[in-house]
């Protein structure tokens, strides 16, 4: 089981705050020139991937303080504890088995569950993909709609467009939001007779999704279609589904041990199978299960995901940043930040300790993001002249999926920009500024912000796994360090229930017991309203 240490209290913390004080002032450039060798130290070559984490504010010493931080807080026992499926999500009284969904050795103990659901993803994918599961009137389906929101939607979003290539012909469409005038949009495009809809929620009771399935289901009945055939769901709460009008062998399950943020590895991820063909979402699992691997096996100093949380501590809990920054230099990564964003806020969005107390230390960092070269044309002025220090995740493909000069040119950007924010305009740089340039001095920039590099070998849906799964351990190791629990959500869950009692108020045209501003507005919204 997890310690409740506070990690503040720990004899590292103490000496990482110390070596702080060393190294806050501290140059990277003088780093990289006192010592050439420097990236020999700070990368970590695996398999395919090459992670870059030399341009840190970081020497031997800090590494190994970090390390020793980790060894102090019993970061082996967590991780033990994480794969052995303990009930570490204690607040719900859950285990945490998103990496046995693929485990395809089958050391887990929920492994059988597992297994007969991949398989029936498998059967109903390969059919529908092959035209052989079809609509009302016979005929082959040509679109697929996700209905579902948070993590019932935005890890298998992002994974159908980040394997684009990889693409049959089924076009793929995700509704999320209770947007009408977007779903309408999409109606228009779509042809019911061969629309098949995935409901997809955990809980089947999320207000938007159930609103929207709703909504695509009049939408079949009143083109006359079979809802029984159209609508297929993935959901631990069986009953609903078929409340709902689903059939049983339509209804794929989910479990309590998958987190929604961690779910697209299981039958969440149907989108995803459906899309790219079983085989393709197969090597997905793989990449990831390899990852899981590394993360269980590899010393701290070489294991990615913990290496990458500890330089994330140790500029959000000591040099004070409060959010970073994750620029994928592809196209096809456009959601991966959404994505992230719901992974490590929702989880580690939190003030409480596992102790109970109330924390006294900065969590949960800030993560945002945008793809590369579009993101330098938008904020990156920020990162090399403002007043804030925003450290960046480049990630970057050394092959294209097509052949193409282009690839070099989006690359070289990718090169460039971490290189700039480490020398800055002086140093390597020869360009210097004219005597009679009366504005030399907005020209220069410092450098010395901090990157870490993932150079892959290509985007494939085994290295998107092993990306994913490295961002999923980072964000466990967070968790796990800050000495808060990562895996429950009770502050979106709130906001859930409040906005139920909310929309009760307009739709009796009656406002009750709000603070004077929410009054105001929805008193001005229900004046203005025409309906
Ligand atoms: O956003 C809150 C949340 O509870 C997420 O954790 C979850 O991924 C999402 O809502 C959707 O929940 P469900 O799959 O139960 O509809």
């Amino acid at each position: 089981m997890f310690v409740k240490d506070n990690p503040s209290g720990t004899v590292s913390w103490e000496h990482l705050r110390n070596h702080f004080f060393e190294m806050q002032y501290v140059k990277m450039q003088e780093l990289f020139n006192e010592d050439k060798d420097r990236i020999k130290k700070f990368h970590i070559r695996w398999k395919d991937f090459i992670v870059d984490f030399s341009k840190n504010r970081i020497n031997d010493t800090t590494l190994r303080l970090l390390v020793d931080f980790a060894n102090e807080m019993k970061l082996s026992q967590g991780i033990e504890a994480l794969f052995n499926g303990e009930l570490i999500n204690e607040t719900e009284k859950r285990s945490v088995l998103h990496t046995a969904l693929r485990d395809t050795k089958n050391k887990s103990a929920v492994t059988e569950e597992i297994k007969e659901t991949l398989f029936r993803i498998k059967m109903f994918s390969d059919k529908v993909i092959k035209g052989e599961y079809r609509s009302t009137s016979d005929k082959p389906f040509t679109d697929i709609v996700n209905v579902g929101i948070g993590g019932s939607d935005l890890g298998p979003k992002m994974v159908v467009e980040a394997l684009g290539n990889y693409r049959n012909h089924l076009k793929t469409h995700f509704v999320s939001n209770i947007d009408f005038d977007a779903i309408d949009e999409l109606l228009k495009k779509l042809n019911p007779e061969t629309t098949l809809v995935i409901v997809v929620s955990k809980s089947f009771t999320t207000k938007e999704t159930i609103e929207n399935a709703i909504l695509f289901k009049n939408w079949l009945i009143a083109h006359k279609q079979d809802v029984s055939k159209h609508i297929i769901a993935v959901s631990t709460n069986n009953n609903e589904a078929q409340a709902f009008g689903i059939q049983e062998q339509n209804i794929f399950p989910m479990w309590d041990f998958v987190g929604g943020r961690f779910s697209l590895w299981s039958a969440v991820g149907i989108s995803i199978a459906l899309s790219v063909g079983y085989a393709h979402f197969e090597d997905l699992l793989k990449g990831a299960e390899s990852m899981d691997e590394h993360f269980k096996q590899e010393s701290f100093d070489k294991n990615i995901p913990v290496v990458l949380a500890l330089l994330s501590i140790w500029y959000n809990n000591f040099f004070g940043f409060e959010t970073e920054v994750v620029i994928p230099y592809a196209n096809k990564l456009t959601d991966f930040p959404a994505y992230l964003q719901q992974v490590t806020m929702e989880s580690n969005g939190k003030n409480i300790d596992r102790a109970q107390n109330p924390v006294n230390y900065q969590t949960g960092t800030i993560v945002w993001g945008e793809i590369g070269t579009n993101s330098q044309h938008a904020f990156f002025q920020l990162f090399h002249q403002g007043t804030k220090i925003i450290p960046v995740d480049f990630i970057g493909f050394i092959n294209p999926f097509n052949e193409s000069d282009m690839h070099d040119l989006l690359m070289a950007n990718f090169f460039a920009q971490s290189e700039a924010l480490l020398n800055g305009k002086v140093g390597n740089y020869a360009e210097q500024p004219q005597e009679d340039d009366v504005n030399a001095v907005y020209k220069g920039f410092l450098g010395n912000r901090p990157s870490n590099t993932f150079l892959i070998e290509k985007l494939t849906p085994e290295s998107l796994g092993k990306l994913l799964a490295i961002y999923e351990h980072k964000t466990f190791v967070q968790g796990y360090l800050w000495n808060i629990y990562s895996f429950d959500q009770f502050g979106v869950e709130y906001g859930k229930k409040l906005a139920e009692s909310i929309r009760e108020e307009i739709q009796n045209k009656h406002i009750k017991g709000h603070d004077c501003s929410t009054t105001f507005l929805l008193e001005n919204y229900l004046k203005y309203r025409k309906k």
